[in-house]
């Protein structure tokens, strides 16, 4: 059964012990156990035989889940040890006819709650403070009831509400709290942390901004010019757009060819809250990743930023704002970078084809509506597609049979694929390949009715739309691949067979209440806290990284570390039936990833939920470089944020 469904099974079942034994608490109040009732005695029966068996489920539900991944188990641990010490005293006091009875029934009661506030609350991992605040709390309820039933009549009831309600605001206190106490986790600015020393941003070492690779002089230059500014954009389908721009709808589309040098210049003319540009899934040097608060300040209104970096990696990447990305982002402050092989382009059509949701209007490639591109019988063809979106978004092929031909601009190979629909992650690419045949051939994105891009000649027709009943499965269904990085490859295939890393972390992504920037919200969190309060990742030049996630969350989380590109280990457990490297994976609710890279670009980068709207209520945290230093800061004279 898949940990999700048991993580809801262990809730679900906590949440009806608590109810019974609330029930049970009551009616021993009402009518103490002395006299038997109405009711036949096997009835009467019935609901310690439910909490019993409620009970061994959440005991059998918690062991398969610490088999996946102890991230799911640990906090129902303490929860479950509670609730079998109250659970059994309970069940004896009323086995006994105890005139204790109905406090223990009401502490089991008050247990179950605990295994709540864990879940919901404290998440994982659980700091001891927090596990003991709760027992504490439980077991003072319990004995104020105890009091309250023995000592003072039959008036425990309001006492009870009051006692309870006091412990479930504690433990909702202290999980709040436990993510902003200062000096226990980074703070603002950028902090990295190592065995409880914190590396303050005065210390000496080597600034980001010093980060700014080889860049040969005697290279071909690509020069790029963006334009930040709030636009209006008419689609030739007769729409208009309101949208910020980087100067055109999907900035301006850049394409260049390894070996050259980007050449960036940015101007923010009238976006106020600052912008940035930052190069999605390329291997950038650090002071060009464009990260406010990070790698540099936002460019607000009136100013410029410029950057220089040697293309050396061929595929399709894009960049975007990372200054208050979940609103420039999705407004529209995105573009497309490919960059071809020293030889050009393979195919004879090459088309890069973002897709970006505008409110309610899908813009794939460049309209709302069905484009032509020209493309003969015979020819080949390559589209990129680029998810610049929120959440995963699934393209069809029709009138063809195709192949995956790159994802994360990295080289695949695939068997021909046919009716199957691809799924792409918030912020990844994949190019398809096809030949012509005689008729045309259309690529669909399934999130809307009228968009399309359609090869073939002028009078083609487009083939029908199809709804594939199979999603491509890029675990199994990659049969083989061409690593970004040979020697990373090579270092990354060496610690995967001995299962010796140089540095490993492990993400728990959870969703829980805490603080974000200082007002209580549903965060989107990183092992319990929210950002900026996650503590970074901290490794060494040359280690090799192994990241395990753990969703435990009910949605999907693109993560995306920065800088670098990662090898999928296993999912579930399960390795790839041929190497996968990605810079944004979807990790599904209930998933654990195992991912590996090279630590071979110093900086500190940002390793965040590319859905950004997840981003801004926490999901983010960094991999930062011993040694690295930032003179940036959240916040600060430009505001920066870049979440
Ligand atoms: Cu497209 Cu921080 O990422
Ligand atoms: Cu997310």
């Amino acid at each position: 059964m898949s940990a999700a469904i048991l993580q809801l099974g262990c809730g679900g079942a906590a949440l009806a012990a608590a109810v019974v034994w609330m029930m049970l608490a009551v009616r021993s109040v009402a009518s103490p156990p002395k006299g038997g009732g109405v009711l036949p005695r096997t009835v009467r029966r019935l609901p310690l035989v439910a909490v019993t068996v409620l009970l061994l489920g959440r005991v059998a539900a918690t062991v398969a889940l610490g088999r996946a991944s102890e991230a799911f188990a640990v906090d129902r641990v303490w929860g479950l040890a509670l609730s079998a010490m109250l659970t059994v005293a309970a069940l004896v006091g009323v086995a006994t006819a105890s005139p204790a009875a109905g406090a223990l029934a009401g502490g089991a009661a008050l247990a179950a709650v605990g295994e709540l506030v864990f879940t919901l609350v404290i998440g994982a991992p659980v700091p001891l403070w927090a596990g003991i605040a709760v027992v504490v709390a439980v077991l003072a309820g319990t004995a104020a009831w105890a009091n309250a039933t023995l000592h003072r009549g039959r008036r425990p009831l309001a006492l009870t509400a009051v006692v309870g309600t006091l412990a479930v605001t504690a433990a909702v206190t202290v999980g709040w709290v436990g993510t902003t106490v200062p000096g226990s986790l980074a703070d603002e600015g950028f902090q990295a942390h190592e065995h409880g020393t914190t590396q303050a941003r005065e210390e000496q070492g080597t600034p980001v901004v010093e980060l700014v690779g080889d860049v040969d002089a005697a290279a071909p230059r690509v020069s790029v010019r963006l334009i930040a500014k709030q636009d209006k954009i008419s689609l030739a389908s007769g729409e208009t757009l309101s949208a910020w721009t980087f100067g055109e709808l999907g900035g301006p589309a850049i394409t260049a060819t390894v070996g050259d040098v980007l050449d960036v210049r940015l101007d923010n003319v009238d976006i106020a809250g600052g912008v940035t540009a930052h190069w999605h899934g390329y291997p950038v040097p650090a002071a060009s990743d464009g990260v406010a608060g990070v790698t540099q300040d936002a460019v607000v209104p009136g100013a410029s930023f410029q950057t220089a970096f040697a293309l050396d990696r061929a595929g399709t990447y894009w960049y975007h704002t990372h200054q208050v990305g979940s609103e420039g982002v999705a407004r529209g402050l995105y573009g497309t970078l490919v960059v071809l092989p020293a030889e050009g382009s393979a195919e004879d059509v090459d088309v890069v084809l973002p897709l970006h949701t505008f409110g309610r209007a899908v813009v794939f490639g460049a309209d709302t509506h069905a484009q032509h591109t020209p493309a003969a019988p015979g020819q080949t063809v390559r589209a990129r597609i680029v998810n610049t979106d929120q959440l995963p978004q699934r393209f069809t092929v029709s009138g063809a049979v195709f192949r995956v031909l790159a994802i994360d601009g990295a080289p695949v190979e695939t068997d021909e694929l046919e009716d199957v629909a691809i799924e792409i992650p918030a912020g990844g690419r994949f190019d398809l390949g096809f030949t012509m045949g005689g008729s045309a051939v259309a690529v669909r994105p399934e999130a809307s009715r009228s968009a399309a891009i359609v090869f073939g000649q002028a009078s083609d027709e487009a083939p029908l739309s199809t709804s594939p009943a199979r999603t491509f499965d890029p675990l199994t269904e990659v049969i083989g691949s061409t690593p970004p990085d040979e020697s990373a490859a090579a270092l990354i295939a060496a610690a995967a067979s001995s299962g010796r890393f140089d540095a490993e972390a492990t993400y728990v992504l959870d969703r829980l209440p805490r603080l974000v920037n200082g007002i209580p919200q549903y965060a989107y969190t990183v092992n319990g806290a929210a950002y900026p309060h996650i503590p970074s990742t901290v490794v060494a030049e040359g280690d090799v990284v192994r990241l395990t996630v753990v969703n435990r969350g009910f949605e999907t989380h693109p993560m995306h570390p920065h800088g670098h590109t990662v090898r999928v280990l296993s999912v579930d457990g399960q390795p790839p039936a041929a190497p996968l490297w990605l810079d944004t994976f979807d990790v599904g609710p209930g998933q654990v990833w195992e991912v590996a890279f090279v630590a071979d670009n110093p900086g500190i980068w940002m390793d965040h939920c590319h859905n950004l709207q997840h981003a801004a209520l926490g999901m983010v945290l960094h991999i930062a470089y011993r040694g690295i230093t930032t003179p940036f800061m959240r916040g600060g004279h430009a505001s920066n944020a870049p979440e």
